[in-house]
């Protein structure tokens, strides 16, 4: 019988040498053969591509990070998976292992910051040109589209403005066209939809987020298919990148319980969008919850839940009394990250760069939400004292 994720959440990566229910937290750098030629033999093994229990230095990973490896590669129906230091890692190592100077990348252009300086910024000074698409439009995809276009990455949904595309539409655009896809999945994570099977070449997940859960530790996961695994293994080695067995062991410890997680976060997120939805001040709330917008039917199609971050369009003349709303919410820290048990809130207007200017109009204030495990009673009353402050 084949199990459902649910049941591998709890059952993948219990560790049979030790037959505990999780795997041992293994840091090395000096791996010991018991000869020259059990050496040589592992180093040809790994050079090959096989699946390994251990590696022949530490640089390359341990027992913890390789459970992990495994891990994510069963979830996401992966054939591997490469583990950085952070999301953001992941991100360089998917774009960097691809374009080489002449080639061109098309990206869409809800993705968040970072993301955006690496292709705009670190590949312009490797000769490779950027193009940004507009989500919400197919035909702006087909439209930056040439003979030089190697790669095409994603943010789905963008992780601010929280546009949803027609995923298997991108597939069929970029296989016509022999170009290499990537996603950004943090916003769904392997539990919600699986991208490698839809037929992109990578898919990212910043483990900092939900897949640990607990706001404790910073990992990145790409996850790869045969066609690209040896050119990322190539840059993989060569770049130097590695995620630490220590924090490699908390995130397979938040992965036992992402769906019990996901779901609160789900739960908790449509009670609060429920009591927004009725302030007069809130334009506009960016999440899949409205039935007969592409969003919604996109988010449908693909993914069988959601989480728990989303965005707001606030009207308001007075930009302070939108700081002094977000600086009076008790129970909604003001930080950067998301996808931890907390809830938190940023102001965001400022940092939105886009090609295509649609959400930030004159008096509109973006304003992120991540909803947490609290009890959603506690932090509907929360808003509900702030939101008094905009005026
Ligand atoms: C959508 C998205 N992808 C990737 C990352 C990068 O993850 P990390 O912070 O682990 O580098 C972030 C971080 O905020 C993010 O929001």
């Amino acid at each position: 019988m084949k199990p459902t994720d649910i049941t591998k959440l709890k059952h993948l990566a219990q560790d049979k040498i030790s037959r505990s229910a999780n795997p041992a937290v293994v840091r090395n750098s000096t791996v010991f053969f018991k000869n020259m030629q059990e050496l040589i033999k592992q180093e040809d093994l790994v050079k090959k591509g096989t699946k390994v229990s251990f590696y022949e230095y530490g640089r390359a990973g341990s027992q913890t990070t390789i459970a992990l490896e495994n891990f994510i590669s069963e979830l996401e129906g992966a054939y591997r998976t490469f583990l950085t230091s952070t999301g953001f890692g992941s991100i360089a190592l998917a774009i960097m292992s691809i374009c080489r100077p002449g080639d061109e990348i098309v990206v869409t252009d809800a993705v968040y910051a970072p993301t955006r300086m690496i292709t705009s910024k670190l590949l312009k000074e490797f000769g490779v040109k950027t193009h940004f698409y507009n989500p919400e439009n197919l035909k702006s995809l087909k439209s930056k589209i040439n003979k030089k276009t190697k790669m095409l990455f994603i943010e789905n949904p963008g992780s601010n403005t929280f546009e949803f595309q027609d995923l298997s539409e991108i597939i069929k655009i970029a296989k016509k066209n022999k170009i290499i896809t990537a996603i950004d999945n943090t916003w769904g994570t392997p539990f919600l939809i699986k991208p490698l099977k839809l037929g992109f070449d990578m898919s990212i997940s910043s483990g900092t987020k939900y897949l640990s859960g607990h706001s404790d530790v910073m990992l990145g996961t790409l996850a790869v298919n045969k066609k690209v695994y040896e050119k990322v293994k190539f840059y993989n080695k060569l770049l130097g990148y590695r995620a630490s067995p220590d924090d490699a062991y908390l995130v397979l410890r938040g992965l036992r319980t992402l769906d019990i997680r996901l779901k609160r976060h789900e739960e908790n997120t449509k009670r609060i969008i429920s009591f927004l939805k009725q302030e007069n001040k809130i334009k506009e709330i960016l999440y899949p919850y409205k039935k007969g917008t592409e969003n919604y039917s996109n988010w449908k199609k693909y993914y069988s839940g959601s989480t728990g971050l989303f965005s707001v369009l606030i009207y308001s003349k007075n930009k302070n009394s939108v700081f002094k709303f977000i600086n009076s919410l008790k129970f909604f820290g003001i930080g950067q990250s998301w996808g931890g048990f907390e809830s938190l809130v940023l102001y965001q207007s400022h940092i939105i760069q886009r090609v295509y200017k649609k959400y930030i109009k004159p008096n509109h204030h973006l304003v992120r939400f991540h909803i947490g495990l609290e009890d959603p009673k506690d932090l509907i009353e929360d808003l509900r004292k702030a939101i008094k402050k905009i005026r």
